[in-house]
């Protein structure tokens, strides 16, 4: 197989990879980027620990192949913050003690975090549903429900 040189934009910088093309977006992320943030953990898209961004949807950056994501913007939670000021979904988890070993946290904040962009005031129902794809195996969710609640327009 031939490598291929790919454009990606992730948190607003444009990178140049030249990488096997059956490589996955989580790989050039953690490996070639050192974007660490992303976590992985079972590796086949069932836990929501690589979600990442992609035009502002979650995705599983374990089982997508980084070459589809050309073109694309991508956000990991790296981007999320500024240099020195997190945004105010972390801090709600933060401030909520919805991270607990912190593992699920990168993938299940930016799933939180579109979830709001799309939907400023998500009752409970809604919140549970949009985090179902996340596993969480410490906090029981309820904190997590709650600090995504905060969030919304009418807050808890
Ligand atoms: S590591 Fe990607 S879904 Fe579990
Ligand atoms: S805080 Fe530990 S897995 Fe969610």
């Amino acid at each position: 197989m031939d490598k291929k040189t790919i454009l990606l934009k992730i948190n607003n910088e444009e990178h140049s990879i030249t990488t096997y093309p059956n490589r996955t977006l989580l790989e050039i992320l953690r490996d070639d980027l050192c974007l660490t943030g992303t976590k992985e953990s079972c590796g086949e898209g069932v836990c929501g620990a690589c979600t990442v961004l992609l035009d502002g949807l979650p995705v599983r950056s374990c089982i997508l192949l980084v070459t589809e994501t050309e073109g694309k913007e991508i956000t990991t939670i790296e981007g999320l913050s500024g240099s020195e000021k997190l945004d105010p979904i972390q801090e709600s988890f933060i401030e909520h003690h919805a991270i607990q070993c912190g593992f699920c946290s990168p993938g299940m904040i930016l799933t939180a975090y579109s979830l709001l962009k799309n939907n400023p005031n998500p009752d409970e129902e809604e919140i549970r549903h949009a985090i179902s794809g996340n596993i969480c195996r410490c906090t029981g969710y309820a904190k997590i429900v709650e600090a995504v609640k905060a969030m919304s327009t009418e807050g808890s």
